[in-house]
């Protein structure tokens, strides 16, 4: 069953926006989509471990800021060269303002 852990507020992350969060020696990434729910991923790129949150948010696609590597956010799927190791990926829950990720 997921450990629930607070991440950030819902104002914190603007819609198709980013933030990274730290937790317990991890990273993350919190993802804002345009439909308005939230996802978490980890928060480094499984090619050569640079932080997403410094990328560019399109739709509902992370692009890593050094070799334009692509996932989607919600199933952490890597869309192609050169990332083909997919992201993990956290349950997340809202409750009054406040974004939660699930951790094991
Ligand atoms: S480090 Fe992310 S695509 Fe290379």
């Amino acid at each position: 069953m997921a450990h629930w852990i607070e991440a950030c507020a819902v104002d914190d992350v603007d819609e198709e926006d980013v933030i990274r969060f730290d937790h317990g020696g991890r990273t993350f990434a919190i993802f804002h989509a345009p439909d308005g729910r939230f996802y978490a991923t980890d928060g480094l790129c499984t090619h050569e471990k640079v932080h997403l949150a410094d990328g560019l948010v399109m739709d509902h696609v992370i692009e890593c800021p050094k070799h334009n590597g692509r996932f989607d956010y919600r199933t952490g799927a890597a869309k192609g060269a050169p990332v083909c190791v997919n992201l993990a990926t956290y349950p997340v829950k809202v409750e009054a303002g406040t974004v939660f990720i699930g951790l094991d």
